[in-house]
């Protein structure tokens, strides 16, 4: 037997107003131990997939699984007490709190245990030193790539099995978001399992291992970037959906 995906969408549809149904019958597996990848236009539903993921959004219908199980309709505070950690596309930082009292925040569902929110911090620091140095510093006053690095950090501090990185270098300086990329990249080595989102589609076919692309909410294809690399058809085809060309 297989092992079951890390997480998975199932026929899943999601809707923010009303029956208008942004995803449409979806399907995803976000595979274990591997990096999972989703291109597609602006408002083809990427970051919608990712909150319905996370449990922000429920599906109005179809589901949402973990390792094989259903978990449709959890909060998103059951979904991290589950490993699963959302950088989400836009800023999540407090400005005026300290960077280190940022990731502090992140452990408040465990803030009694001393030596757990002091292991959580040190994750983060371990990760990124960078915010060591920072960490009296106020969130708002770093860079956008830093504050990017907080943001993975604070994910990471908490030990996630599974992280969702919605566009994590969109508007990042290029020397910081080939940074961002090779720490992505080395995740998987570390036991954590990545689905990334990301306009930037030549560095998202460049990591992942398998990816999906999405038009309008719905599925169009899924397979590796070699698959497509070698199918002229797909090639054209995403190529239109996405303005690139993916290379053999
Ligand atoms: N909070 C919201 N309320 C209503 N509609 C939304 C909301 N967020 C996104 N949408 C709509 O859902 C569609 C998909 O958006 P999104 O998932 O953000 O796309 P992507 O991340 O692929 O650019 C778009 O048509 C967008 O306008
Ligand atoms: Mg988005």
């Amino acid at each position: 037997m297989t092992e079951a995906p890390a997480m998975e969408l199932r026929r899943a549809s999601v809707a923010y107003h009303g029956d208008i149904r942004i995803l449409q019958d979806l399907d995803l597996a976000v595979r274990a131990g591997g990096i999972t990848g989703i291109i597609g236009p602006n408002g083809a539903g990427k970051s919608t997939a990712l909150k319905a993921l996370y449990g922000l959004l429920r599906p109005v219908a179809g589901d949402v699984l973990i390792d094989g199980e259903v978990v449709t309709g959890l909060p998103p505070w059951r979904f991290i007490e589950r490993g699963v950690a959302l950088v989400p596309q836009n800023r999540s930082l407090f400005n005026e709190l300290s960077v280190e009292d940022n990731l502090r925040l992140a452990c408040w569902s465990f803030r009694g245990d001393r030596a757990r929110v002091e292991a959580a911090l040190e994750r983060a620091y371990t990760q990124f030193p960078l915010l060591k140095e920072r960490r009296r510093h106020l969130a708002g006053t770093m860079s956008g790539g830093q504050q990017r690095f907080l943001e993975l950090g604070r994910a990471l501090a908490l030990k996630p099995r599974v992280v969702l990185l919605d566009e994590p270098t969109a508007m990042i300086a290029p020397r910081l978001s080939a940074e961002i990329y090779e720490f992505i990249r080395g995740l998987p080595a570390q036991g954590i399992t990545v689905l990334l989102v990301d306009q930037n589609v030549r560095q998202c076919v460049r990591i992942a291992d398998h990816l999906y692309v999405l038009e309008l909410g719905r599925n169009k294809v899924d397979g590796s970037a070699s698959a497509f690399a070698h199918d002229e058809q797909l090639r054209n085809l995403i190529a239109e959906w996405v303005d690139y060309r993916i290379d053999a």
